[in-house]
């Protein structure tokens, strides 16, 4: 798809035109009546401009039939409602689409909004095309176009082209590298090993100039990651760790440590999990893709931030060789582990990889993300991940980021009273403490014990919002949750800085 920005209508067939709900839209209305003859009151009566609501109006002008589609975002639209009302228009025409349309900010618009909101087009038209038919043997077809919307003429005032320039370049930057990621969170499990997470690593490093590192099991158990080892036994693939380094050209800013729990399947192991709804566990990867994506975005946008992104990568799998329950095992740091439950797989590895980027790279920022726990969907549901933190400033300025993306987050506690429950009779800790209760809570209290007294530590549970139901698959599938979040949050401590 290939955008233009200009200041002008272009004499297109096919306008978009986004309007607010109840807000300064009877300039549109007008020009809408002027355009193509239909009585402006017509126009109101039949459409309201409810979010994603689509009015389709055609006429002809100098013999040429056109169309205009009127696209709502309901009254006082958040960055996301944009996002996805231009997501949702594009997904549900698909290849009903003609190939070149042009999409008025000419009017209604407050010009302060403007880049944001063309950064959120740009965002919505592309996330839109998402093809998540990847292994249908009729799609790609010779002949069949997948996607007939190539061009789109971004229109809006002379005075607005300049910023609106670095944000449409922002809008489809973010949007590749999310697209690339709902394909590696979507993949199922016989199609993504801890291997294709490094692959992965590696050719985007190459292309967007960035350095990558993979340990492969040799390493590992030379450099003592007992942990991630140990979840790794029982599987056909070795595990692996990914450590990707991004250094922007200026002297950074900060360092900023990211570490994404990456289980390309999650079986539960010995403790093995229901099968119902188990198809699911291939998402178990969506911390380390969202540690993948923020890297090569992060990249691309050359923030000014050194960041250092580190990714466990295993399978959790059943096998003679796998780890049982009770099994003591060890870990990067030193402590040692009783596993109570083998299904707490991704704290273990997650131990490793907080403690060896502490270690290895003392950065100022410490950020895990982890599809963690099935407590923090109980609690919190599907509309925000669980927030640890111990440092305020922190904790604030990425609930303020959740709220500017809508990727929204909801701080929970550290109190010391939750880490008795991990006291382990025989082992420095247990995995898990036996109950059903607060089990995000003590699970980020694992974490804790492996971030080497960090002072400026985040974690975030985000089982609930890697994979999600939407109206773009009919079951749940991939949401990039994390990419717009962490972007968010550095440009605003980049701004402060
Ligand atoms: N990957 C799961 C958590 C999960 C559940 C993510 C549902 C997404 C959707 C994690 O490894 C897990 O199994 N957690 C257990 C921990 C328990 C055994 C202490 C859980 O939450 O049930
Ligand atoms: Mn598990
Ligand atoms: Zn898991």
């Amino acid at each position: 798809m290939q955008f233009t920005l200009q200041s002008q209508l272009p004499d297109s067939d096919s306008l978009l035109v986004p309007v607010v709900q109840n807000s300064g839209t009877d300039a549109v209305h007008e020009l809408i009546s002027q355009m193509t003859g239909i009585p402006a009151d017509l126009v109101k009566a039949d459409f309201k401009a409810t979010l994603k609501e689509v009015q389709t109006l055609y006429y002809s002008r100098e013999n040429q039939s056109r169309r205009i589609f009127l696209l709502g975002l309901g009254e006082k639209p958040r960055n996301s409602d944009i996002i996805n009302a231009f997501r949702s228009f594009v997904h549900k025409r698909k290849t009903n689409l003609p190939q070149e349309i042009a999409v008025s900010f000419m009017h209604g618009t407050a010009p302060e909004q403007l880049a944001a909101w063309v950064e959120c087009a740009a965002n919505g038209l592309l996330l839109g095309c998402y093809d998540i038919g990847r292994y249908k043997t009729n799609n790609n077809k010779e002949g069949v176009p997948k996607l007939l919307l190539e061009t789109v003429h971004l229109a809006l005032p002379e005075e607005q082209l300049a910023p609106a320039r670095q944000s449409l370049d922002k809008g489809v930057a973010t949007a590749q590298t999310q697209l690339r990621i709902f394909d590696l969170v979507n993949a199922p499990a016989n199609k993504k090993t801890p291997q294709t997470l490094a692959d992965w690593a590696l050719e985007s490093g190459k292309e967007f100039g960035y350095s990558v590192q993979v340990l492969q099991k040799q390493a590992l158990e030379q450099q003592g990651f007992h942990a991630l080892l140990a979840v790794g036994r029982g599987s056909e693939t070795d595990p692996v760790f990914i450590v990707l380094e991004y250094k922007p050209e200026q002297p950074p800013l900060r360092k900023i440590g990211l570490v994404g729990k990456g289980v390309t399947f999650d079986t539960g192991g010995i403790s093995i999990k229901p099968s119902s709804n188990m198809h699911y566990m291939k998402s178990d990867m969506g911390g380390a893709a969202a540690v993948l994506g923020i890297v090569e975005l992060a990249a691309r946008l050359k923030l000014p931030f050194h960041l250092v992104g580190a990714i466990p990568a295993t399978e959790n799998s059943v096998d003679a060789k796998s780890i049982r329950p009770g099994d003591v095992i060890g870990s990067y740091n030193g402590k040692t582990i009783e596993v109570i439950d083998t299904d707490a797989e991704g704290r273990l590895i997650l131990a490793d990889g907080l403690s060896y980027v502490v270690r290895n790279f003392q950065p100022e920022v410490l950020i895990d993300l982890a599809t963690l726990t099935g407590s923090c969907i109980r609690a919190l549901g599907t509309y925000a991940s669980g927030l640890f933190a111990n440092n305020d400033d922190l904790a604030n300025a990425l609930l303020q980021a959740g709220e500017a993306t809508g990727e929204r987050l909801w701080r929970l506690p550290l109190w010391d009273e939750y880490r008795k429950e991990l006291n382990s009779d025989v082992a420095d800790i247990k995995n898990f403490s036996g109950s059903p209760a607060a089990g995000a809570i003590t699970a980020a209290k694992f974490l804790e014990d492996f971030i080497e007294k960090h002072a400026n530590w985040a974690h975030l549970d985000i089982a609930g919002m890697a994979m999600a139901d939407s109206e773009f698959s009919s079951q749940k599938s991939a949401t990039g949750y994390g990419i717009r979040l962490l972007a968010e949050f550095l440009e605003k401590l980049a701004r402060q800085s």
